[in-house]
């Protein structure tokens, strides 16, 4: 087998995966379709680089990759503290998780009953993980920062937008719209944004996709000092 000597050996990878989960009452939950697939993808694909990789993960159905760091959380705030506690340890944070934008302002404690013909939920916003980290990292180049941009129309656009307002190094832009990209499927095409422009990886499985996002990492990562003999 070859041994992994690329840039990303050795180095620390921090990557999220999958939905959040924000509770209604004790029974039910605000969630969406995001499988966890690419991120445990883009897991698996670092590991076998030679990075040590930390994977948090919304609730999945999937088996973690050998030999990485797993992290369970089922909330967006849960995920938030679990990133931003190692977010500063890593050399690469790579946001795949679908995270709720909005949860319940208050959980039910007890179950709620159909007691009303119309209901009305209140729903806060969470943080934005990922653009926290953008505004930590300011003025330094670490930890290399990559967000996905699930969108249903306008992709590049939206894209583009994220890039700048996040302060992320790249963002790869996935159409869920499709049936064979994005959520829930094996396959996936996406374009790779950053400040040097744009790359379209074509449809393939999402473990292909994650190797074309690694290669895009490994050419953004600065060349690294030797340690001192
Ligand atoms: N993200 C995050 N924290 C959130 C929501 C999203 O860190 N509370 C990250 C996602 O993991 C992804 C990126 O931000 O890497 C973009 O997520 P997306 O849902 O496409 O966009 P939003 O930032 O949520 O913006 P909008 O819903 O307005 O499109």
């Amino acid at each position: 087998m070859l041994e992994p000597g690329g840039p990303l050996r050795g180095t620390r990878v921090l990557v999220t995966a999958g939905p959040t989960r924000e509770a209604l009452d004790p029974v039910r939950f605000v969630g969406n379709r995001s499988s966890g697939k690419m991120g445990y993808a883009l897991a698996a694909a670092a590991r076998s680089r030679g990075a040590g990789v930390v994977l948090i993960s919304g609730p999945t159905a999937l088996k973690p990759p050998a030999g990485v760091d797993l992290v369970q959380v089922t909330t967006a705030a849960e995920m938030y503290e679990a990133v931003t506690a190692r977010a500063a340890a890593s050399d690469v944070v790579i946001m795949a998780a679908a995270v709720a934008d909005y949860a319940p302002s208050a959980a039910a404690t007890q179950k709620i009953h159909k007691d009303q013909d119309l209901m009305t939920l209140t729903l806060a916003r969470t943080p934005d993980i990922i653009g926290e980290l953008g505004r930590r990292r300011a003025g330094q180049g670490k930890p290399l920062l990559v967000g996905f941009a699930a969108e249903t129309h306008d992709v590049l656009n939206q894209a583009r937008k994220k890039l700048k307002e996040k302060g992320v190094d790249l963002i790869v832009a996935n159409d869920v719209s499709r049936i064979d990209a994005g959520f829930e499927v094996d396959t996936n095409e996406v374009t790779l944004v950053s400040a040097d422009g744009e790359e379209k990886i074509p449809l393939q499985s999402k473990t292909a996709v994650a190797n074309h996002v690694l290669d895009r990492i490994e050419a953004m990562l600065p060349a690294r000092t030797p340690a001192l003999k």
